[in-house]
């Protein structure tokens, strides 16, 4: 999102149009907008009108706030609404090669086709054991899950987790804690770059020897490295078409065994990997720091897991087994949704909530915002897991967007659930998440929704043991 909002537009938004008390709260507002602009998009959205219009320096944006007008951008008259905006960029297509992340159009719908395979429920339950395994052998070995008692932020080694079970479930390729670090911390600093990029839309472009430019460079090189590395190990042992990954299902075409074809893969792939690790690190985040900063919530969690018999070495590696968890996590994503906002472009004129909607406008849709909405939401702003119990306000609300809606909706929502579904039960029967600091941690609204300063929490060794 770009967020440089014109003079005419933020004094517009603060109710005040001429003179030197609208220049000045011109500038306040700006100065908000730029340093917190998910606050001000809330501050719209919450009690506002469906749909809110900014003009921005170089082009009018509508703030979208309504489920129905929503659904008509990405469901029914999605075809008049282009994903090309800032993420088709060239210079993000030059380091991440075309991904279905980075296409738009006939482009993305034969890649979507084709990747589709690798995220359908039997390639999923086809690794999830080995997830499991990969989950067991980080959470026992890697910091700072193994000496608990420490205070950390959990945040980079939740990343780190995650790019491990990335690489398990992609290529069934195990890496060391180092490796997996590096990995994450260049995916962390890579996204922060391609935000930059979209902020200001005037940044020289990457070969431009800026220090950033060269540390973004050095980090695509090293996610592409790692993931070289894991194909090539796959390679090695000759499991290339084997149904044991899902690089096997992905966005592979039958017969097209191809150099250039493997490589259009592999570009594939980079944007995907892109994605996932941080947008399921960021709920696993802040699902840890809600269990922890509401102990009722976290003991109806661990008696669920106590109950399962057998223990934790007989929890299976499936979702949807532990339905008070899956509540949690519902209700994790529905404060804290991976990602905060997402934009279209507008190819034709439409009406959205009766607000006339000019070709070439950008149009936004939050996530975050919408679920936070009294309109749509009783007590929006607290954790209530409940709410996604049968005749809830959560159930079937069309108001709960987490994963988007419509055709290009999460195509990792599935593998998604089953990682988080997956690590929180193995990681909660080993340690308790703590916060020592009673102040609310804020948000980050980076690409991601990211723990703002981290997320420090202490992680106290306990014992689930299961029903005989
Ligand atoms: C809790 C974790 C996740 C959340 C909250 C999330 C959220 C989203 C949302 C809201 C969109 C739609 C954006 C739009 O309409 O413009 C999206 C798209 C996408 N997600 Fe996820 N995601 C998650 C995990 C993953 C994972 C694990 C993967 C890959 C393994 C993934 C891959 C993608 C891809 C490739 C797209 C683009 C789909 C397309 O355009 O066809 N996501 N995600």
């Amino acid at each position: 999102m770009r967020i440089d909002a014109s003079l005419r537009s933020l004094a517009d938004l603060s109710g005040v149009r001429d003179g030197p008390r609208a220049t000045l709260r011109f500038l306040q507002t700006l100065l908000r907008f730029n340093q917190r602009p998910l606050d001000e998009l809330l501050a719209m959205g919450r009690d506002g009108p469906p749909v809110t219009r900014l003009w921005l320096v170089l082009e009018t944006l509508y703030f979208v706030n309504d489920p129905s007008a929503i659904r008509r951008v990405l469901v029914e008259n999605r075809n008049a609404y282009s994903r090309a905006t800032n993420l088709e960029a060239p210079w993000l297509r030059d380091l991440l090669g075309a991904g279905l992340l980075t296409t738009d159009g006939p482009e993305w719908l034969a890649l979507r086709r084709a990747s589709q395979p690798a995220f359908l429920a039997d390639g999923l339950a086809a690794v999830a054991e080995r997830l499991a395994h990969t989950t067991n052998r980080v959470l026992t070995t890697w910091q700072p899950w193994r000496e608990p008692g420490a205070v950390v932020d959990v945040f980079p080694h939740l990343v780190a987790l995650t790019v491990a079970l990335a690489l398990r479930a992609f290529f069934d390729h195990d890496v060391d804690e180092a490796e997996a670090l590096a990995v994450a911390h260049a995916l962390l600093r890579g996204q922060e770059h391609i935000l930059r990029h979209i902020r200001y839309p005037f940044w020289p472009p990457d070969p431009v020897p800026l220090p950033q430019n060269i540390r973004y460079r050095a980090d695509v090189r090293t996610v592409r490295a790692a993931l070289r590395s894991a194909e090539n190990a796959r390679t090695r042992r000759g499991d290339r078409d084997s149904a044991r990954d899902l690089f096997a299902l992905f966005a592979a075409a039958p017969g097209d065994d191809t150099r250039e074809a493997a490589q259009r893969r592999r570009d594939q792939f980079v944007t995907t990997f892109m994605a996932a690790p941080e947008n399921t690190a960021t709920a696993l985040t802040w699902t840890l720091y809600l269990l922890a900063r509401h102990p009722a919530v976290l003991a109806s969690v661990n008696d669920e897991l106590c109950a399962w018999p057998g223990g934790p070495a007989a929890f299976p590696a499936r979702a949807g087994v532990f339905p008070q968890l899956r509540r949690v996590l519902s209700e994790t994503l529905r404060l804290y949704p991976g990602a905060p906002y997402f934009d279209r472009r507008a190819l034709a004129d439409d009406t959205l909530a009766g607000e006339s909607i000019p070709r070439g406008a950008l149009v936004m849709v939050s996530p975050y915002v919408i679920h936070r909405t009294t309109r749509f939401w009783t007590a929006p702003a607290e954790f209530r897991p409940e709410r996604f119990a049968p005749g809830g306000d959560g159930t079937d609300n069309p108001a709960y967007i987490p994963f988007g809606v419509g055709p290009r909706r999460c195509i990792g929502d599935q593998f998604a659930l089953l990682i988080l579904e997956i690590v929180l039960p193995r990681l909660l029967a080993r340690l308790r998440p703590e916060r020592l600091d009673a102040t609310p941690v804020d948000v980050d609204p980076q690409i991601n929704l990211r723990p703002r300063g981290g997320m420090l929490l202490r992680l106290c060794p306990t014992e689930v043991r299961g029903r005989e």
